[in-house]
């Protein structure tokens, strides 16, 4: 039996990773610490809070004090932490967040397990820490894919935090003897997913009428992974994985952006072909006239900096600890957008306040 500290579990991942575990692990407490940013968003946790073995922190993970006395009251033996700023675009605009959040919040975290943890002798404790394969930089078409030995070399904002906070977590390993792992993964997609990511943003403008932008030539590349393999994978490695260790993981699902929009095009089209209620409730959307989604498509600006491809070699993960992912894109995919059809309530929070601000103030101008 566990008693996790969850941080960010009010976020996409992190919402995700909660209900994966509580279905999972019927024994184990689950306490949530999360700040409530604007990706962050309590409602998520709604049917987890019926659960007596769970229970919701409104909290910055830079609160070391307050860390602590999780960590004491709780007698909590895991930590994954999911809380992070982690857009791009937005640690392009202002980087300031994401060195605080990403940077002193993980090393606050980390303080605070050493003090709680270590200096008490409870060094089987585990911190497990959630990172991206945007800390390797960029791949040319031609480059092999990611693997755990690749070198550092973040081009973002956004990327540098998070490798620097990787490293935190290498160092208080290393030095400290502090049971810790790391995952890399790649692009997730599902549930929940804040509407500013490109995958649900391209969703929702579709229903609402409004151009979809592509940056640059739209060939940049991402592999995709569904939220929940990701948890699987983060699942294994706090079974399985050696402390000391990082585990990339991705899908093999390398996608160019335009070929995805397409795609999205594509699903939702037959969508609305085949459910008549779709286009009274999105009476705007183009595909309620049965026409392609795809005139929507916008080019627009290239993002700063933007990293051409990524890809993972998730060899690491599959042969040391069995993963592989259960669902395939295709399946993926149209789970998502079935998803989102079916979750208008959840989405139209969302685009009351900080998404129509986020829209009016940084949508680069059509080239
Ligand atoms: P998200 O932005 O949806 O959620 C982040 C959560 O962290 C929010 O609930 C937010 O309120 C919370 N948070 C932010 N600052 C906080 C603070 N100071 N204290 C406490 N809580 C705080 O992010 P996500 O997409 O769910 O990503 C979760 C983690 O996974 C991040 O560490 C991210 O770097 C990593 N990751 C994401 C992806 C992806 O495709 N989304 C891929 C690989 C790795
Ligand atoms: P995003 O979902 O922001 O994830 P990340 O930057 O972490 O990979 O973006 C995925 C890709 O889609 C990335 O190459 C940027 C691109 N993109 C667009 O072309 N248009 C958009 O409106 C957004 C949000 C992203």
């Amino acid at each position: 039996m566990k008693n996790l500290l969850v941080t960010g579990g009010a976020g996409f991942i992190g919402t995700n990773f909660v209900y994966y575990w509580l279905g999972k692990y019927s024994e184990d407490h689950i306490v949530v610490l999360d700040a409530l940013t604007y990706a962050g968003n309590k409602d998520n946790l709604t049917e987890a809070e019926k659960n007596p073995k769970f229970e919701f922190v409104h909290g910055n993970i830079l609160d070391q004090p307050l860390v602590e006395a999780l960590l004491e009251n709780h007698n909590i033996d895991t930590i994954v932490h999911f809380a992070a700023e982690s857009h791009v675009d937005r640690s392009i605009h202002g980087p300031d967040e994401f060195i605080n959040t990403n940077i002193v919040g993980t090393h606050t975290l980390l303080k605070a397990a050493k003090k709680i943890w270590l200096d008490a002798g409870k060094e089987s404790h585990r911190f497990h820490h959630i990172s991206t394969d945007e800390v390797y930089g960029t791949l040319g078409s031609n480059d092999p894919a990611f693997t755990e030995s690749t070198p550092y070399a973040p081009n973002s904002p956004y990327a540098a935090s998070k490798a620097s906070s990787d490293h935190l977590v290498r160092a208080y390993h290393e030095t400290y003897g502090l049971n810790t792992t790391i995952s890399n993964c790649s692009n997730n997609y599902g549930p929940f997913q804040f509407p500013e990511k490109l995958i649900p943003l391209v969703i929702i403008n579709i229903l609402f009428n409004k151009s979809l932008p592509i940056y640059g030539d739209g060939r940049q590349i991402r592999d995709w992974l569904y939220v929940d393999d990701h948890n699987r994978g983060v699942d294994l490695i706090l079974e399985k994985g050696v402390s000391g260790q990082t585990y990339n993981i991705g899908g093999t699902n390398e996608w160019a952006n335009i070929d995805i929009v397409h795609l999205i095009c594509d699903l939702l089209l037959e969508q609305f072909s085949n459910d008549k209620s779709l286009a009274e409730r999105f009476s705007a959307s183009p595909a309620a006239q049965a026409t392609d989604p795809k005139i929507l498509i916008t080019h627009v600006k290239d993002r700063l900096g933007h990293d051409r491809r990524y890809a993972i070699n998730a060899q690491k993960i599959k042969n040391d600890l069995g993963f592989l992912p259960d669902e395939s894109f295709e399946t993926g995919i149209r789970k998502t957008l079935t998803w989102f059809l079916n979750h208008q309530p959840w989405w139209n929070n969302l685009l009351s306040d900080s998404y129509k601000k986020w829209i009016a103030t940084n949508y680069s101008e059509p080239i």
